[in-house]
């Protein structure tokens, strides 16, 4: 399989819409709580009233981030795991999951992918010295425009087992999205691949329920809170691995993960394989 040295060009099947600077962006959101400096006032103000609800609430991203330092070595070193897809991979920040994979083995591929310009266009500065890795713009509920993109198929041999990570991206999609978006993900992949969720969780608090308000209707207009059970949804017809669908910072917790986190109980983790 031919590695490309850093894909530049705009041969993606999918196009990307234009940056928009008078609506707020979820990965420059995510930028923001994550202290970089890709976002805009628009995405600011977007980002208080989730401040305002739960001043705590940014350690949603860094929980997160913390769950692929984990979540990432254990798919190369113990599952074995060669190449990647990172559905709603984010602007690139600290700990990119193509930088924790390279530090075990320098060969493992990697495929970014998101729908947000800015996304693009920082990935693509990032990676172009890089042959195992790339960046495509692609949408999460269009299976077809991430499997068939040709700079997808340069980098993953769809016959080998891969990983899909999906980690806080699936509660940006809507209900009627969301289930048809990860069940023709789950169908395009080949027998022994491995899929990692995370997700904001309802797990009946009212602080979920206000969190979610906020997020819909605070500027950004995305983010549900949806229950262990529309989680598991997502999971069907793949094998759980061990320690199941659980809260974030209790999969694989090593001692730097932030077990005593403010909302601990408001995102959601799990790692699933598929058979056969
Ligand atoms: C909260 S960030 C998560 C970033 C990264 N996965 C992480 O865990 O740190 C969510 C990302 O998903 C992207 N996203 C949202 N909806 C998407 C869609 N339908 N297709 C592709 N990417 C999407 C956003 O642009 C954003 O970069």
């Amino acid at each position: 399989m031919a590695g490309r040295a850093g894909r530049t060009g705009n041969a993606s099947p999918y196009s990307v819409p234009e940056i928009d600077r008078t609506k707020a962006s979820i990965a420059r959101v995510y930028d923001y709580i994550l202290g970089g400096k890709d976002h805009f006032e628009i995405d600011r103000r977007a980002t208080d009233a989730m401040y305002a609800v739960d001043p705590k609430a940014g350690q949603l991203a860094k929980d997160n981030r913390n769950l692929l330092r984990r979540a990432v070595p254990y798919l190369v070193r113990d599952v074995g795991i060669r190449q990647i897809i990172d559905i709603g991979s984010g602007l690139p920040t600290v700990g990119n999951v193509h930088e924790i994979a390279h530090r075990i083995d320098r060969n493992i591929r990697v495929v970014y992918v998101d729908n947000d310009p800015v996304v693009i266009v920082h990935g693509r500065a990032l990676l172009s010295r890089e042959n195992t890795s790339t960046v495509i713009a692609a949408d999460a509920r269009v299976a077809e425009s991430i499997f068939d993109d040709p700079a997808v198929a340069e980098l993953i041999d769809f016959d080998e087992p891969l990983a899909v990570i999906a980690a806080s991206v699936l509660h940006h999609l809507t209900d009627d999205d969301v289930y048809p978006a990860v069940e023709a993900i789950r169908e395009r992949l080949s027998p022994g691949s491995h899929m990692l969720i995370s997700h904001f969780l309802d797990d009946d608090e009212d602080r979920a329920k206000a969190l979610e308000k906020a997020f819909l209707e605070g500027g950004l207009g995305t983010g549900r809170f949806r229950t262990w059970e529309d989680m598991h949804r997502m999971f069907e017809g793949l094998e759980m691995l061990e320690p199941g669908l659980v809260y974030c910072n209790d999969w694989h917790a090593d001692k730097l993960t932030p077990i005593d986190s403010a909302v601990h109980t408001l995102l959601a983790a799990g790692l699933a394989r598929k058979p056969g």
